[in-house]
């Protein structure tokens, strides 16, 4: 198998899907909408729309159920990256290589485009009933989506993560780190695997595997996020490095050094990719995704 071209195939499938999901710019609100077609289609990785139809066709999942909600996650994953940037979180000023939504947009829009995002994800995820014989396992998918995304998921973790900012007196401890990791990160992680399996019509124990594998590879990439904060280049990334220290962020890397982090990114990459080994499916492209997201350098 040669990954990259595999990787660039899906990526350009991926973004195709999402394309078509987008809202259109001539109505009335037509800025709302620019804005939030601007933070999306700049780019990114697309890194969980990828992760949800790898983990669907491990499942067996051959239909086009999928699709819309290919794209909800990208929205809301998009939404997490629109917000995160505002003045009041994270104040950075570039992203995907671009100037940040709000700083093109002014900041009121640069809420309201996140706040669309999330919300259209939703719209577009319930199209996924014109497409499946099994409304069930589309009402399965939904929960999991709001379920990783809200209160006890994603925005959980982006709340204490808060917290985290500019309080350089006390660091955090591991403990709460990893409940930030786990939510900020991890729940847009598993989520992805955890809708393409079930939408494919996975039962609990396997959606619930794929749940442990995206947790362990989502606390992984967090790491290596805060890795690349330290070592990476804003021309690469494409964000701009030092936003932690900036921020005076308790990370990983201020807790357990550049090693240390590198250390933990590996075991629970290792321990993913094992349990991953031990299920059935077509899965060499999405096991050797997984390994490529650990040791990613942008
Ligand atoms: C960035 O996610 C936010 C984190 C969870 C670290 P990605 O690294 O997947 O960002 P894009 O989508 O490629 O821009
Ligand atoms: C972001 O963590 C996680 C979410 C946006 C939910 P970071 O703040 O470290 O992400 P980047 O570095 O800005 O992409
Ligand atoms: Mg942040
Ligand atoms: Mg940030
Ligand atoms: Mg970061």
């Amino acid at each position: 198998m040669n990954f990259d071209e595999e990787l660039r195939k899906r990526r350009d499938r991926a973004n195709d899907i999402i394309e078509r999901y987008l809202p259109g710019e001539d109505a009335v609100p037509g800025k709302l909408a620019e804005a939030m077609n601007y933070s999306i289609r700049i780019g990114g990785k697309r890194i969980r729309p990828i992760l949800m139809m790898e983990s669907y066709r491990m499942f067996g999942g051959h239909g086009t159920a999928v699709e819309p909600f290919m794209a909800a996650i990208e929205m809301i994953h998009t939404h997490s990256l629109v917000h995160d940037d505002l003045p009041a979180i994270d104040n950075d000023a570039l992203r995907r290589g671009r100037k940040t939504t709000h700083a093109v947009y002014g900041e009121a829009i640069g809420i309201l485009a996140g706040d669309a995002l999330l919300n259209y994800a939703y719209e577009t995820a319930l199209q996924a009933f014109r497409h499946t014989e099994d409304p069930q396992r589309v009402v399965r998918a939904l929960e999991i989506l709001s379920s990783e995304t809200g209160l006890y998921g994603m925005l959980g973790g982006q709340s204490v993560d808060v917290e985290n900012d500019k309080n350089g007196v006390s660091a955090l401890s591991k403990e709460s780190l990893d409940y930030i990791y786990f939510h900020k990160t991890g729940a847009l992680i598993e989520a992805p695997l955890m809708i393409g399996a079930a939408l494919a019509g996975a039962d609990k124990t396997e959606t619930g595997c794929m749940k442990e594998i995206g947790s362990r590879i989502g606390l992984a990439f967090q790491i290596q996020d805060d890795i690349l904060d330290v070592t990476g280049t804003t021309e690469e990334l494409g964000k701009p490095v030092g936003s932690d220290t900036k921020n005076d962020k308790t990370t990983y890397v201020t807790l357990r050094g550049l090693d240390g982090a590198r250390k933990t990114v590996k075991e629970q990459t290792d321990a993913a990719v094992r349990l991953l080994d031990s299920m059935l499916g077509e899965k060499e492209f999405l096991r050797e995704l997984l390994i490529r997201m650990a040791s990613r350098s942008k």
